[in-house]
């Protein structure tokens, strides 16, 4: 049965770059009506994420070059505010990991959708050109996104999932799943290598560990001391603290051995030498993040001298979500849902998120908890 659906909605309106006081509650925000090839889904759940963090605080730009710590930033310019170096358009709805139902569909897409539940792929795509990069999207970002009760999107990037998981758990996987796939892809990461896995306890690292071994890979994982044992229970072959002193005598420890095949890393920062002098002779980097800092000494000579390979992973190609759909659906990996937060109470959810005393995703339910 499908409800009626109103007129205005709860929503998280982010009004400029700065601080969490640019996010504000709206009780009457109208719910967005979808154009022919789009559908309205009502969001039971949508998970947080650093790409939000980043675009409010315009870390991204240029004029910054400090560690991601969700403060407003000096210096940072609003003009290349976005991930993809652009500036955004206010006010913006963000929330890329939307998880809910189709309650309306518009005239060009097929009626089976209503009803279905579904998760959202939030790499938007040209669809007369889906294998362009250059012209990708993020949902959240570009166009508005899952903080809010009803959403709007391309009927291409939903995807109905069949599984037990709640709505919360579900909206715990997309970004970091499809973040974490897409550096495994991009790093070749096959059965039998070793990765060297960073930020660990977060989103992508504690995906990093599950798709990996998924793949037959085996994975060392770095994080906070105090996270060791919920990094252990995600199933990698060691965990080494993070602020060790010695990377290459840890891993010795470790695994027997003070060198990896690939190292995928979301943190950067100080700790990055040591974790490009971790890597074998042949030995591939993979990167999508840089949460403690993008800026980085690098010595070219353990680049060449050691014939590594550098790749950067953002915008998939299309089909990775399909592929995660498919791990869901098979219970090849589990969720990390570490909180959930009601919609109204934001600003707690995104401090929580940025604090990182969890381990895994926190979620916002702008309906409420699931009863
Ligand atoms: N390129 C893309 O498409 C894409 C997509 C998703 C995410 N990202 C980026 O990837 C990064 C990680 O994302 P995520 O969702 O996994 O984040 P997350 O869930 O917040 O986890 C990040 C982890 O990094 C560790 N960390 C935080 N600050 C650190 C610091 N200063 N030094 C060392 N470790 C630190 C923390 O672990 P411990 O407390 O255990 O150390 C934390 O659990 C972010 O920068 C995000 O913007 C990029």
């Amino acid at each position: 049965m499908i409800e009626n659906i109103p007129q205005t909605m709860h929503a998280v309106v982010l009004t400029g770059h700065g601080g969490l006081d640019k996010l504000e509650f709206h009780r009457d925000w109208p719910v967005p009506v979808p154009e022919s090839d789009e559908v309205l889904i009502r969001v039971a759940a949508c998970g947080l994420n650093n790409t939000d963090v980043n675009t409010r605080s315009a870390w991204y730009s240029k004029g910054n070059s400090d560690a991601t710590t969700g403060d407003a930033l000096a210096g940072a310019e609003g003009e290349d505010g976005t991930w993809g170096g652009a500036a955004i358009s206010f006010p913006r709805i963000q929330g890329a990991d939307a998880v809910g139902t189709v309650v309306r569909v518009g005239e060009a897409v097929e009626q089976s959708l209503l009803g279905k539940r579904v998760m959202i792929d939030g790499w938007l795509r040209d669809w007369d050109d889906p294998l362009n990069q250059s012209k990708a999207g993020y949902f959240g970002s570009e166009c508005d996104g899952g903080y809010a009760q009803y959403t709007k999107v391309s009927h291409r990037q939903v995807h109905p999932v069949e599984t037990t998981m709640s709505d919360a758990e579900l909206a715990t996987f997309a970004c970091s799943y499809v973040t974490a796939e897409n550096m495994l892809n991009r790093g070749a990461v096959t059965a039998g290598d070793t990765v060297l896995v960073t930020g660990a306890s977060g989103g992508v690292g504690s995906a990093l560990i599950q798709l990996a071994n998924r793949r037959g890979a085996k994975c060392v994982g770095l994080c906070s001391a105090d996270k060791t044992d919920d990094v252990k229970a995600v199933g990698p072959l060691a965990v080494i603290d993070r602020n060790c002193s010695d990377l290459g005598s840890a891993l010795r420890d470790a695994i027997g051995s003070e060198s990896v095949d690939v190292v995928a890393d979301v943190v950067g920062g100080s700790l990055w030498p040591q974790l490009i002098n971790a890597l074998a002779r042949g030995g591939r980097y993979t990167c999508a993040g840089a949460i403690a800092g993008p800026m980085v000494e690098f010595d070219l000579r353990t680049f060449y001298l050691r014939d590594l390979t550098f790749t950067g992973a953002t915008v998939p190609l299309p089909g990775v979500f399909e592929d995660l759909v498919g791990y869901i659906e098979r219970d090849e990996i589990r969720p990390l849902l570490a909180a959930t937060y009601p919609l109204e109470n934001f600003h707690a959810a995104q401090q929580a998120f940025i604090d990182k005393r969890h381990v895994g995703n926190i979620v916002t339910e702008p309906f409420g908890p699931a009863t």
